[in-house]
């Protein structure tokens, strides 16, 4: 299980010198990328009219753009709501940017108006990846981040 006060702390001295979102998305996935085991994938989409488009990310080039209520990520972006599914096969809509994909976890980032500004986005090569653990310290990661971050 990877420390995620750490990796949160980690994140917290990246937002204190620069929260701009290039920087701050581009190391928080890298980050991820590194204290992670078993994924094939990390990164974020931005909210940018009625879809998103993809954001800084590790792992392999990847879909641009995805609509609202599209895929994993875009449900997470329609319904405000964490995405922790254990077999993407299973999700109706799954869009397999690598086949490897077996299981994914995707958290939205929100403005400071609440609505939805992104989704963090993390995927496995392992069936049922993410555990409850996981959720909650990607919330708490997410948190930081849409707190500090300026688009
Ligand atoms: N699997 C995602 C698409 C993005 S890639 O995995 C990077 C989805 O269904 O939303």
């Amino acid at each position: 299980m990877p420390d995620y006060k750490l990796l949160k702390d980690q994140l917290k001295a990246f937002l204190d010198t620069d929260p701009f979102y290039v920087p701050a998305m581009s190391n928080a996935s890298a980050l991820l990328w590194e204290a992670l085991p078993d994924i094939n994938w990390a990164g974020f989409y931005i909210v940018r009219g009625d879809r998103l488009v993809l954001g800084p990310f590790q792992g392999k080039p990847a879909c641009i753009h995805i609509n609202r209520g599209k895929g994993v990520c875009g449900t997470a972006w329609a319904e405000d709501a964490v995405q922790l599914v254990p077999d993407v096969h299973e999700f109706p809509g799954h869009i397999a940017c690598d086949s490897a994909s077996r299981s994914e976890i995707v958290v939205p980032l929100h403005d400071a108006g609440k609505n939805v500004a992104g989704v963090l986005d993390i995927d496995s090569p392992l069936l049922a990846r993410f555990t409850e653990e996981d959720r909650a310290g990607l919330v708490q990661f997410a948190k930081e981040l849409e707190a500090r971050i300026y688009w």
